[in-house]
């Protein structure tokens, strides 16, 4: 049995989980610090810093007591290694270190993206070649896995990720952080869109690009603002959300058949996009592929992601040491 206390601080939630061999939560506690940063329309780094700092000690000990697990319990301990904010990344990796020096417990050093991947293997197991979507504010991947530990970058956007394209969208039209979810709401009010572009770039290409339709949704309003016309918020919110599913769909679906893989995983805060997984789930199901997209709180950052990707890296001897250090642009390594 192996019991891993892990630990994310990559962006704006600061997280605590312990993970029991690799697919069972006893803890998972999350402190969002989404109102501090709703009145700037996006995370503001520093302030991210200094919230992780005041939270860590107490959201471990919060899940170290939710589990009823004592520090000799544990196999090791899990952080997120990167990419992210490294000023955020380094309060969780300093935590780490502190608990792993003091305890004399191994360090496992985690990427974050393989973490949302392997939130999926707290639902249900991984089965191989899987192919996974991972789209959210920071990502927008396409990563084919042969086995496990094994990733492929296939596809990744050249610009802006999906969800910072919904937050600056959002941000436009006049709606509160996270664009997200408002977005998503508006563009359901309605049964108008206003056609917007898609970007689908090379024919065969799986790379993603969200910047020409953010500034689509800019020069329209700006027009209709110099015409003295009303925008229809509503259908330029629809026209938006429609072109994201369709590119995001159709390259996944594309992925799919020419990879052959037989099990698809999204994974992402913009997994909470009910359009998104309509979409997907449409598509797979006519073709008898399963799809994997796990409850919500799983699919946004959580600490229990990390742990389960963190027992997959234990198990292939995988153990990091007190020089690590918070790496912002890290690269998705394969571990096995
Ligand atoms: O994974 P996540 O919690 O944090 C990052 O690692 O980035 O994702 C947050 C992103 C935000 O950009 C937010 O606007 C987006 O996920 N998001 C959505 C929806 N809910 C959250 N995007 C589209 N539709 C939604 N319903
Ligand atoms: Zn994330």
């Amino acid at each position: 049995m192996t019991i891993i206390l892990a630990i994310e601080t990559s962006c704006d939630e600061t997280s605590a989980a312990i993970i029991k061999d690799g697919n069972t939560i006893l803890s998972n506690i999350v402190a969002t610090q989404m109102e501090s940063h709703a009145r700037f329309g996006g995370v503001v780094p520093e302030i991210a810093s200094r919230h992780h700092v005041e939270t860590m000690t107490v959201v471990i000990e919060e899940a170290m007591e939710t589990a009823q697990v004592v520090y000799s319990d544990l196999t090791a301990i899990a952080v997120t290694e990167g990419p992210g904010l490294v000023g955020a990344l380094l309060v969780g990796i300093h935590a780490a270190k502190a608990i792993a020096f003091a305890h004399e417990l191994p360090i496992i050093g985690v990427h974050h993206i393989a973490g949302h991947i392997y939130a999926n293997q707290l639902v249900s197991p991984l089965k191989f070649p899987l192919l996974a979507l991972v789209a959210s504010g920071g990502h927008t991947e396409l990563v084919l896995m042969k086995k496990d530990g094994q990733f492929e970058v296939i596809g990744q956007t050249r610009d802006d990720a999906v969800g910072e394209a919904y937050d600056k969208a959002a941000r436009a039209m006049g709606l509160p952080y996270p664009g997200g979810p408002n977005v998503e709401k508006l563009a359901n009010s309605t049964e108008d869109d206003i056609e917007l572009p898609r970007s689908w770039l090379e024919k065969d290409s799986f790379d993603f690009s969200f910047s020409g339709l953010k500034s689509a949704v800019l020069n329209r309003l700006n027009n209709d603002n110099q015409r003295g016309e009303e925008t229809n918020l509503a259908a330029l919110a629809r026209g938006f959300q429609n072109s994201v599913v369709e590119v995001l769909t159709g390259k996944t679906v594309r992925a799919q058949e020419k990879f052959g893989v037989k099990q698809v995983i999204l994974a992402g805060g913009v997994a909470a996009n009910k359009g998104l997984r309509d979409a997907l789930s449409v598509a797979f199901e006519e073709k008898n592929i399963e799809l994997l997209i796990p409850p919500m709180h799983l699919c946004t950052d959580n600490a229990a992601m990390i742990g389960a990707c963190a027992h997959s890296m234990w198990t292939y001897g995988h153990r990091g040491n007190l020089a690590m250090n918070g790496r912002p642009g890290m690269t998705l390594n394969s571990f096995n």
